[in-house]
């Protein structure tokens, strides 16, 4: 099975989490991200795993420009979405609002896993609007068994859509 892993990333949890959905899929996969590079062409590939971050309740505009523009080769090809954000609960709609209601349907997995606040990242208007306390920010927890339900969801020939919201933090 051929691959293409497309995020966008702005502090770096939804790169890691791309790279740790990687490590669980076999044969050829390939990681683009929208910030490097232009669209990629996704007609080599079978399956596409789409992930992004919520910041001030959007997905990054590159994401939806991609689902958009590629919106007839996405369904016709396997299809995994997920956010990463920190209010994941059921409550929050921001997964809802960040794929179109079509895709989502297609899907075969979706997720909603937990980020975080890095401090050191933060600039200084961010900082003044989050306030987060230092020591609990700097640390990015991955939360590998919810990766691995994503990634089985996604895997599997019988699966429809799953529920999204899981955290990334145990
Ligand atoms: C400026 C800023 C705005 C954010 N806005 C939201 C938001 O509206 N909703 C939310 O759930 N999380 C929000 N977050 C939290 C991010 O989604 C979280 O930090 C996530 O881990 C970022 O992932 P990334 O490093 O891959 O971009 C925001 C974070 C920052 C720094």
């Amino acid at each position: 099975m051929k691959v293409a892993l497309i995020y966008m990333s702005r502090h770096g949890t939804t790169e890691k989490i791309i790279k740790h959905i990687a490590e669980q899929l076999t044969g050829e996969v390939q990681i683009f991200n929208l910030a490097d590079e232009t669209f990629p062409d996704i007609r080599n590939f079978g399956s596409i795993i789409i992930g992004g971050s919520i910041h001030y309740g959007s997905i990054q505009r590159e994401i939806r420009q991609f689902c958009k523009r590629n919106m007839h080769e996405l369904l016709e090809r396997r299809v995994g979405l997920f956010v990463c954000c920190l209010l994941s609960t059921r409550d929050s709609d921001q997964f809802e609002r960040a794929f179109p209601l079509v895709l989502k349907a297609h899907s075969k997995a979706s997720a909603v896993f937990e980020g975080d606040l890095i401090y050191n990242k933060l600039n200084a208007i961010e900082r003044l609007i989050f306030n987060p306390s230092k020591e609990e920010q700097d640390v990015i927890a991955i939360n590998e068994s919810a990766i691995k339900a994503f990634v089985s969801a996604f895997l599997n020939e019988n699966a429809v859509a799953s529920t999204p919201y899981i955290p990334l933090k145990s």
